[in-house]
This record gives C-alpha cells, sequence and structure tokens, in this order.
C-alpha cells in the first residue's frame, strides 16, 4: 500500500494549443471551397494589425496589450490578454496570451499551448520563459524579445489552465476540490470555443495543441473531446483540429516510472544497490505503490532533488533564494526545492521549479509578473483594488489534484486512426519524463514503422533523432535539451515545430 512518505515527483510541465489557418506550406488540411469563401469574407472584415495583416474584432481589441512594462519597442508585437468565461453560473474564468503570428497571421494555423504540474502555469513558462515571443529577462526587470519564438510558425495562444493556475479564478472555491483531468479538458474545450468566439477570425484556421509534462495528458484529452464533439456540429461548434505535439509528456504511468528509474541509473543518478532494490520493490502497473517500492523511489527523487536537476541532469542548479521574488545570491537554498508530500495514496507530486541554462527562470518571471504595472497592462483583474499574487505554479493545486488516468495511449491509438497528426518529442536529460519512457509508449502502440530512426541535423549537427510511423505519428529526441526543449534549444525546438506544422522533412545530414 502506499505510504504516507511516498513521493512521485512530479510537477509536470504546460500544454499548448495551436490552430491555424492553413498555410501554404501545409499539406495536412484541404479547405473545402465553403471554407475558402468564409475565411475571405472574414479576412474582408478584419481591422489592420501593426503588420497589417491581423484581422480582430472590436471585441478583441480591448484585449490588446499596450505599453508592456520593458517590452522592446522593436520587432513590434500583437498580443492580447485577458480573460475568458468557461463557467459562467460558477464565475469561472482562465486567463490567455495571445501572440499573433510574426507574419502572415491570416496564413497561419492557431497553436493552443499547455503547460503541466498540474498547476503549473503556460503564461509563465510557455510564455514568458520557453516559446513565447517576449521572454523576461534576468532580473525580472524587463522582456527580451525570443528570435526562436514559436509565433513564426503560428498564432500562438496560452492559456492558464486549470483554475487555480497563475491568474486563472473562480467565484465557487468548490471547484478547486474538483479538478481532475475530466474536468481540466472540459474547461479547455470551453475556453477554445469561447475565445473563438472573441477572435472569430481563427475559427477556420487549421488548430493544432501542444504542451509539456503533464500537459501530456492535458492534449491527447482534450484532442479527443474535440474529435469527438466535432462530430456533432449540430450541438457543437466544429474546431478545424488537425493534430497536436506534445514535449517530455506524461503519458503512461507504467512506461513513465519504470523509466525514471531506469534513467537514473543508466545516468549515473543512483546506485546499483538502490536501483535493484526498487527493481525488485516496484510494481508499477499498479497505482499503489508498496512502501518498499515507496521508500526506494523516495531516495530516488531526494537524491535529484538535493542535489541536481531532476528536469536537466546536466545543467547547473539555481543558487538564487527561491521562495519570494528576491534576486539575491545565497548558499544553495533548502527552500529551492518543493517539500516532497505525499497525495491522493500513490500520487504524490512535488513540483519544483524546472532547469535550463539558467536555472533561476522561474523567479525572474514572479518578479515580472508580480509587478502591479506589468498586471495592469495584461488586463489582470484586481481584487479589492490589490495586485494578485501570482505563482508559476500552485503546488497545493498539484497535490489536491485527483489523478485518475492510468495511461492515454487508447487516446493515441484512436486519434491516430482519426487522421490526426500527433508528434511526440522529448529533451534526452531529462530525468523528471525521460526518453527511455517516451520510446516505451510509442512503441507500445505497435504502429508499423514509416521512416526508420535516424538523426535530424541543426546548425550541422546532429540535434536528435526521429522514427515516424503509419498514420502520422512520430518521435523525436532533442539531443542535450530537459524537460524544457523550447528553453534549452530553442533553435532545434522551431526547427521541429516548422517541420510538424508544415510536413518538411527535418535536416537528414549536416
Ligand atoms: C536588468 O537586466 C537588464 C538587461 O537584461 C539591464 O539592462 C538592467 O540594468 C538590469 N537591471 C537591474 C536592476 O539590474
Ligand atoms: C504487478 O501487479 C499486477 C496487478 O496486480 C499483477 O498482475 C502482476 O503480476 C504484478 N507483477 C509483478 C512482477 O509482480
Ligand atoms: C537567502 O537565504 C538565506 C538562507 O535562508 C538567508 O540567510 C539570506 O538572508 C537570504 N538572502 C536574501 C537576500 O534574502
Ligand atoms: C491554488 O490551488 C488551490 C486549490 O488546490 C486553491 O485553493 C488556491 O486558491 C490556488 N491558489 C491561487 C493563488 O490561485
Amino acid at each position: 500500500m502506499a505510504s504516507l512518505s511516498s513521493i512521485n515527483t512530479l510537477f509536470l510541465l504546460s500544454i499548448h494549443l495551436l490552430v491555424f489557418l492553413s498555410s501554404p506550406l501545409t499539406t495536412t488540411c484541404i479547405k473545402t471551397p465553403q471554407e475558402t469563401e468564409q475565411q475571405q469574407q472574414q479576412q474582408q472584415k478584419q481591422a489592420l494589425s501593426p503588420e497589417g495583416e491581423g484581422v480582430l474584432s472590436q471585441d478583441s481589441e480591448s484585449d490588446r496589450v499596450i505599453n508592456l512594462p520593458g517590452q522592446p519597442s522593436t520587432p513590434s508585437i500583437s498580443h492580447f490578454s485577458g480573460y475568458i468565461t468557461v463557467n459562467e453560473a460558477h464565475g469561472r474564468a482562465l486567463f490567455y496570451w495571445f501572440f499573433e503570428a510574426q507574419s502572415q497571421p491570416s496564413e497561419r494555423p492557431l497553436l493552443l499551448w499547455f503547460n503541466g504540474g498540474p498547476g503549473c502555469s503556460s503564461v509563465g513558462y510557455g510564455a514568458a520563459v520557453e516559446l513565447g515571443p517576449l521572454r523576461v529577462n534576468t532580473n525580472g526587470t524587463g522582456l527580451l524579445y525570443n528570435k526562436h519564438a514559436w509565433n513564426q510558425e503560428a498564432n500562438l495562444l496560452f492559456v492558464e489552465s486549470p483554475v487555480g493556475v497563475g491568474f486563472s479564478y473562480t467565484d465557487t472555491s468548490s471547484d478547486l476540490s474538483m479538478l481532475d483531468d475530466t474536468f481540466v479538458a472540459e474547461d479547455a474545450y470551453s475556453f477554445l470555443v469561447n475565445w473563438l468566439q472573441k477572435f472569430p477570425q481563427f475559427k477556420t484556421h487549421d488548430c493544432f495543441l501542444a504542451g509539456e509534462s503533464y500537459a501530456g495528458h492535458y492534449v491527447p484529452q482534450l484532442a479527443e473531446l474535440i474529435y469527438d464533439r466535432n462530430k456533432d456540429t449540430a450541438k457543437y461548434t466544429p474546431i478545424n483540429l488537425k493534430g497536436f505535439i506534445v514535449g517530455n509528456p506524461e503519458t503512461n504511468d507504467y512506461y513513465d516510472y519504470k523509466a525514471v528509474l531506469e534513467y537514473a541509473w543508466s545516468h549515473a543518478v543512483i546506485s546499483d544497490q538502490l536501483y535493484h532494490k526498487c527493481k525488485r520493490a516496484c510494481n508499477f502497473t499498479v497505482s499503489d505503490w508498496s512502501d518498499e517500492c515507496n521508500e526506494g523511489m523516495n531516495t530516488v527523487f531526494t537524491t535529484y532533488q538535493q542535489e541536481i536537476d531532476i528536469y536537466n541532469i546536466y545543467a547547473p542548479s539555481c543558487l538564487l533564494n527561491s521562495s519570494s521574488a528576491s534576486s539575491s545570491l545565497s548558499h544553495r537554498s533548502e527552500s529551492h526545492f518543493e517539500p516532497l508530500t505525499k497525495v491522493n495514496g500513490y500520487s504524490s507530486r512535488t513540483m519544483r521549479i524546472p532547469g535550463g541554462y539558467d536555472p533561476c527562470f522561474t523567479q525572474y518571471v514572479e518578479m515580472y509578473l508580480n509587478r502591479q504595472d506589468v498586471q495592469s497592462s495584461l488586463h489582470v483583474r484586481t481584487v479589492n483594488s490589490n495586485t494578485i499574487s501570482w505563482k508559476a505554479c500552485n503546488q497545493s493545486l498539484g497535490n489536491t489534484y485527483r489523478y485518475s488516468v492510468f495511461s492515454v495511449l487508447p487516446i493515441y491509438t484512436k486519434l491516430i486512426k482519426g487522421g490526426l497528426k500527433i508528434w511526440v518529442y522529448s529533451g534526452d536529460t531529462d530525468g523528471r519524463v525521460p526518453v527511455i519512457g517516451s520510446r516505451y509508449c510509442i512503441e507500445a502502440l505497435g504502429l508499423s514503422i514509416k521512416s526508420p530512426w535516424r538523426s535530424w541535423y541543426h546548425d550541422q549537427q546532429v540535434a536528435g533523432r526521429i522514427v515516424e510511423y503509419e498514420g502520422g505519428l512520430a518521435l523525436a529526441t532533442v539531443r542535450g535539451a530537459g524537460h524544457l526543449v523550447p528553453l534549452d534549444k530553442p533553435s532545434e525546438a522551431l526547427a521541429l515545430l516548422h517541420s510538424f506544422l508544415t510536413g518538411q522533412d527535418l535536416r537528414r545530414q549536416r
């Protein structure tokens, strides 16, 4: 039985949703004449964005972001933020930040991105640290332009999901005790439908979902909901979903935890003795780990947490004090690591700050997003005229979340048959959702190989490997990247996205 000391560490970070207008390069979507006509009508109605291409309704114009403190003056970026109500009766709304594509927004798909946790913010990680065009600088005082931003390829939408994350809120506090994968998918669905009401010019664009970490659950589950509801157009607004892409995704607890153990041993993090003890004691096919297994795995996670960054095992640790938005240096602070706690029987998942080249990015983003002037520019509400206390991850949400889904692989099987394009990518220095587990998961789908395992190149070097399967599934690794691939390997990550969206091959040689 799961002991009270159990700890499966995991704060899984991220989901994206992309919606696209099929670009000339996109071969996956063929528009009907009717769709094309609708688009043309919509395009005619569009107002001009700074690039002279956008087409935004009056309703959405009020969410346009102007004068974001510390934003570089060039290049010009067309962005919007605010709340989308997902449940009127409960007063529940999710916060979003949206960036139009930097060129030809009316031609490009819509991509919706999710971070994971559960409880981590897509605005804080996805937008402001990983793949957005404006990233918080290294002292939290302003923003830097990210030349590898994913809005070069797509209209890029970030949502703080579920309620309880970041600026998203509910007036019905009992909502917060109901959170599970089903709840999250329903709200994310409502979010997207209502967002498209506000930004109707994107309704006909191809739509893609994306995300990382625990969004390995959110993304396929939302894709399935959209896929199912698209069949009932009398009842539901159709969404032009074409596929999804997930990075270091939690997919199947058996493979993913087996992989945590094997990765820790094969990368010289833990001893032979600990490895063999866990191998003997742990049966990862069940959610309720034995006491002995909990104790062993606890030691595995603790070994990481006390010493190195599980999310990027070769990166330096952050030496800043973490709890506050303070930028002072100190000895490595214990409080940098979230305490290990047990929740929901087996599913105690500790969240911790993920790593990258600058492992202190969580603190920079917390400094920036807690500023009154920043919140005001982003149209964040006030409570009793006070600013909102914003955190990159809401740990208590992660602790009370109801973990109820063991594997999303059946969804993969269903959606591949349904014709969706699905890519999984994996930074191969992540110890939390290791590449080993993603390989087991993909292998378990039992698909025929279309294009065998090979290296792919970027800047004349091997950037990773890729294997493609019949039905549109691909697994790509990113060499030397951790859990947050777009942060660790920004140029490679953008190349991957480009290939996913356009169907152009990743480079086969230097
Ligand atoms: C913050 O960093 C920017 C460059 O990233 C620098 O120009 C600025 O002076 C720094 N501010 C402080 C208070 O250190
Ligand atoms: C693991 O647990 C499952 C379910 O109880 C059981 O069928 C299986 O035999 C167990 N495996 C091992 C190696 O004990
Ligand atoms: C950082 O943390 C250490 C240990 O808690 C504390 O002694 C020090 O004052 C902190 N520094 C700042 C600037 O907050
Ligand atoms: C974090 O999530 C918990 C639910 O687990 C909720 O009670 C709390 O209000 C959330 N914190 C914030 C700052 O929204």
